[in-house]
């Protein structure tokens, strides 16, 4: 008898609730053994408690240490602080993980199998942020200040150099800017190649590169990288780079993992343009669950998903709109189902 795994579902704001079913549905097929506690959160949160991230799910996932969730609407400029920060910051989930592979051939790009790991809570994304005014000018000058620690670049990397190993990757290539920013991302530069040598050098091979010669060179010849591992603004940037190499938004999944709780989600946000039509892509939800299966130790699970989201758009031709298709979410859900029970 399998043992059954207590997870936090928050089915999120806008397409959320659409890709959460289809995702569900999916799980239930392989016979996934989580035990969902629903709960809530962004403007979901709001509208059921009038807050965005409410106790009782704070609770949930200390409870759990696991979540898989739809994207969380925040409003910009003023209104709430993004849930999605607040829940990074509270489970200190310090690795954003963003695989990128090419599931349909025949794009700009073929063949592509990357990895980034992001660092998620340092760098020049803390927000720590202040006006300085001259004269009659409140905001003549406005100044950020980014914070690395050794400790916090560390963690990310062993993460990093751990996973990359696990996954029977070749080499671990640390994405920086030291030339200019020498204390901020030299230190995590140092910090990679200090634990290289002493832990990891005879498992995986480690090289560096300069941010904007990376993303040049990834436009170029993406294939000559394997495993990127960078500080977390870097780390934002490229990765959704290299969602663009696979196909875009509707095929990228994240983890955000720390030591003591992980939560899985698709990049992409809660897309309110086509919420509650029924037409979104639930792909990398999907791809998400698959993250997630892998860190609750059911790889084979997670292969056989892989496997059914491949047939599903490449043999069987279901797609959905924003892959050039013409099945809507509930098309694509059923095919998929079908395969997975078949496969
Ligand atoms: P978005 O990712 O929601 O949408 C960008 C474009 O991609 C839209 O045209 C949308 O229709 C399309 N799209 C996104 N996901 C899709 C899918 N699965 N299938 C088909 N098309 C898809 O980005 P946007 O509009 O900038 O953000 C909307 C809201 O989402 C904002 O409130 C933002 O703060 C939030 N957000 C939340 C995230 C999270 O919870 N992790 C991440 C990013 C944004």
């Amino acid at each position: 008898m399998s043992t059954r795994i207590p997870a936090t579902l928050i089915a999120g704001d806008g397409i959320g609730p659409e890709i959460v079913e289809s995702t569900l549905a999916a799980l239930d097929a392989l016979g996934a053994p989580y035990d969902w506690d629903h709960q809530t959160a962004g403007l979901g949160g709001v509208q059921a408690v009038g807050d965005p991230l409410p106790a009782a799910t704070l609770d949930s996932i200390r409870r759990t240490r696991l979540a898989l969730k739809g994207p969380l609407e925040t409003p910009s400029g003023g209104g709430f602080r993004s849930s999605n920060v607040r829940l990074r910051e509270e489970f200190q989930l310090y690795a954003n993980l963003r695989p990128a592979r090419t599931i349909i051939p025949g794009g700009r790009f073929d063949d592509i199998d990357l990895i980034v790991v992001r660092e998620n809570l340092e760098g020049l994304y803390i927000g720590h942020e202040h006006y300085v005014p001259i004269g009659n000018d409140p905001r003549a000058v406005a100044m950020a200040t980014g914070v690395n620690t050794r400790m916090g670049s560390l963690r990310l990397l062993e993460f990093a150099f751990e996973h990359a190993i696990a996954q029977g990757r070749k080499k671990v290539t640390i994405v920086h800017k030291a030339n200019i920013m020498k204390a901020l991302t030299g230190l995590f530069l140092d910090a990679a190649y200090d634990l290289h040598a002493r832990k990891y050098k005879d498992q995986i091979a480690i090289d560096s590169v300069i941010i904007d010669a990376c993303a040049m060179k990834l436009v170029l010849n993406p294939w000559q990288f394997d495993v990127l591992v960078t500080t977390n603004l870097f780390g934002d940037i490229l990765s959704d780079l290299v969602a663009g190499l696979v196909g875009g938004l509707g095929m990228a999944p994240g983890a955000n993992i720390g030591t003591d709780a992980a939560i899985f989600e698709a990049v992409h946000g809660s897309a309110p343009d086509i919420a509650g039509k029924g037409i979104a892509n639930p792909t990398a939800l999907l791809l998400a669950a698959a993250l997630m299966l892998e860190h609750t130790k059911l790889p084979d699970l997670a292969a056989r998903l892989r496997n059914a989201i491949d047939g599903t758009v490449n043999i069987d031709k279901v797609r959905t709109g924003d892959l050039g298709g013409n099945a809507n979410t509930e098309a694509f859900t059923k095919a998929l189902v079908a395969r997975i029970r078949n496969g």
